[in-house]
């Protein structure tokens, strides 16, 4: 064992261990925001680095494991509508994290039973979890993929195998596009995604912001650039720009809660606006 003393991306108190590797050969010392979301999910594949810094971040940000819950019935919700009145037989997600309860797969292929859903991330742990998961169930693939580099992801024969981009498809970007830096134009990534999709196509995103209490919220994100990834807070003009070319559907680019509610639920009100989230339809 040896102390990480000096190193910032990791919490004070955290001890290292030598050769600590998980499928992959990733480090298990290094914290990872999949593991972190899936702590935060109640879930069981995270280990102590990334608990410690998850810890770290709920003394400033308590409500995140909240917010990550509203995050995952959003995109429950998007799916169930693409899958059912929209039509959408076909789904990429992108930044997919671990496998959870409720995968786009499962709640996509009840509405839809035949629908397609390849899921896409940058982590060899998540790419391991999902694969093992996924064995054998229908319609189904996990691909490696970066988000900063979207032409690699559709161009990829595993992907094009089960996906026909000549036809509309959603692509979900959901708690991934804060991950990509300003540097990095992640406008002309969902611009090169858009411009590849076929009318008719569906973009789904949660992004995160600081709308309001932005200090809890920056000091929260400040914790997480320690992790693995980085972590960029947008306006909600800026998120709205991903929108770009495609029509917002009805309501809009609203907080978690607010994204077609189910029938006779009232949205919770006492989460603070960490999260934008909206779907649009390229016509
Ligand atoms: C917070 S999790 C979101 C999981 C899921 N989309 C959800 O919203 O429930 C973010 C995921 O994005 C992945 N990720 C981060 N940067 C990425 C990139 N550049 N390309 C692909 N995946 C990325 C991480 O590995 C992680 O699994």
């Amino acid at each position: 064992m040896k102390s990480q003393r000096g190193d910032a991306r990791f919490p004070v108190g955290v001890m290292l261990m030598d050769g600590c590797q998980g499928p992959g050969g990733v480090d298990l010392n290094v914290p990872n925001v999949a593991r972190m979301y899936d702590y935060y999910l109640g879930g069981k594949d995270n280990y102590a680095a990334d608990r410690a810094l998850a810890d770290q971040v709920l003394r400033v940000a308590p409500q995140t494991p909240a917010l990550a819950q509203e995050n995952r019935a959003f995109l429950q919700r998007a799916v169930r509508h693409l899958a059912g009145p929209a039509g959408i037989g076909q789904f990429v997600d992108i930044g997919a994290g671990l496998p959870t309860l409720e995968n786009t797969h499962e709640v996509a292929q009840r509405t839809a039973p035949g629908a397609h859903v390849v899921y896409v991330d940058n982590d060899p742990v998540v790419l391991a979890h999902g694969r093992a998961l996924l064995q054998g169930a229908a319609g189904t693939r996990v691909i490696q993929g970066d988000l900063r580099r979207p032409d690699e992801i559709l161009g990829s024969p595993e992907l094009t195998g089960l996906i026909d981009l000549a036809r509309p498809v959603a692509i979900l970007l959901v708690s991934v596009l804060h991950c990509v830096r300003d540097e990095e134009d992640p406008w002309k990534i969902v611009a090169w995604l858009r411009d590849t999709m076929a009318p008719g196509s569906h973009l789904v995103i949660s992004h995160i912001t600081a709308a309001d209490h932005a200090e809890n919220a920056e000091a929260g994100a400040d914790v997480y650039r320690r992790a693995s990834t980085d972590m960029t807070l947008r306006t909600h003009s800026a998120i709205r720009r991903f929108f770009d070319g495609f029509e917002l559907l009805e309501p809009g680019l609203v907080r978690l809660t607010e994204w077609r509610p189910p029938e006779g639920v009232t949205p919770r009100q006492d989460l603070p606006t960490w999260f934008f989230c909206g779907v649009g339809r390229k016509t």
